[in-house]
């Protein structure tokens, strides 16, 4: 089957709130399917219908040619979830204890279990923490061995939601390797990503879904995404400060089509990024700044990335 997840105007409410709006999209076999979208655009709710923990309120979704309102124990089977923001296991027990528990689960054998969860910590590097208690590692071992959790039972599609949260630069580009390579290994497996570091999407993603307030925004290769914005003329400048009435005034300057800032609270730097139509309006911007005292630490011609692609589409920023 080359079509792993189908959704037919998938919808879901929370009471009044629409948390998924008409969403219908396809993840193929063996493609690594991203959802980019800030916080609260309904990532998780969707992974939640797919992985059978939450019913839609309309629509339909099928995963492995099943539908998840009615053939959930089939689904369950072939699936698995590893979360940022989820602890599964037990604190008090071993990292390899956890595995082997949740081996038993999945229904291994008992030798087998242990042969599975052995090599996988060989493979994955765990050996000097597999001992240890489940609640004495650091977040980013237990990232791993929550992703070793997660591919323990061979799942045909493998739901990642937000692997990498608050985990350092390192590990993260680790647990990304590791996704990788699972995939390769074998064609009949599928991951459905979602994340808001567009590097992560940018790097390990075939295709994107750009979803915003519930609804899917756009679906393309990363590729064909930054295409939209290659026409536009990207600048960075640091500052020393910056107040929002400036930023607005920065705004309203002929040819700016769009602009986020982020300030550093530790270092008091804000970095502003300035998607343009063309570079003329650089020097207005520099003049306005030059004029409110504010000192430009650093200027720069970037290259767009997928959040200029999401200012682009929706007029907002990611995070
Ligand atoms: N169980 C629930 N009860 C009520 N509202 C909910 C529930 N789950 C999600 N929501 C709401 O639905 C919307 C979508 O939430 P969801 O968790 O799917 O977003 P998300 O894209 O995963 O966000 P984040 O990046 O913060 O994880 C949000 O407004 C959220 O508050
Ligand atoms: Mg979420």
């Amino acid at each position: 089957m080359d079509e792993v997840v189908r959704t037919i105007d998938l919808t879901r409410h929370f009471g009044k709130m629409v948390a998924l709006d008409n969403v219908n999209i396809t993840i193929r076999r063996n493609e690594i399917f991203g959802l980019l979208g800030p916080n609260g655009s309904g990532k998780s709710t969707l992974i939640k219908i797919l992985s059978t923990l939450l019913l839609p309120t309309s629509g339909d979704a099928y995963v492995l040619g099943y539908n998840v309102k009615t053939d959930y124990m089939e689904i369950r089977k072939r699936i698995n979830i590893v979360a940022g923001d989820d602890r599964p296991g037990y604190g008090s027990i071993k990292v390899k204890e956890n595995l082997w528990f949740f081996s038993q689960l999945y229904g291994y054998g008992v030798r087998e279990g242990w042969k599975v969860v052995n090599s996988l910590i060989e493979e994955f590097g765990m050996q000097d923490y597999a001992d240890r208690k489940l609640n004495r590692v650091s977040s980013g071992m237990f990232q791993k061995y929550n992703f070793v959790r997660g591919i323990l039972n061979n799942p045909k599609l493998l739901f990642l939601d937000e692997p990498t949260v608050g985990l350092d630069v390192e590990i993260s580009r680790e647990i990304r390797n590791y996704v990788k390579s699972w995939i390769k290994r074998d064609p009949e497996r599928t991951i459905l990503l979602t994340t808001h570091y567009m590097i992560e999407a940018q790097e390990l993603c075939d295709r994107v879904a750009i979803i915003y307030k519930g609804k899917i925004v756009k679906v393309d290769t990363v590729e064909n995404l930054l295409k939209l914005v290659s026409g536009e003329h990207i600048f960075e400048i640091k500052t020393n400060f910056i107040l929002n009435d400036c930023l607005e005034d920065i705004k309203k300057i002929q040819g700016v089509k769009g602009l986020y800032s982020d300030s550093d609270v530790s270092t008091g730097i804000a970095k502003l990024r300035i998607v343009m139509e063309e570079e003329g309006p650089i020097a207005d911007i520099l003049s306005l700044l030059k004029e409110r005292n504010i000192k430009v630490l650093a200027l720069s011609k970037e290259e767009p990335n997928l959040e200029d692609v999401f200012l682009y589409l929706v007029g907002s920023k990611l995070r």
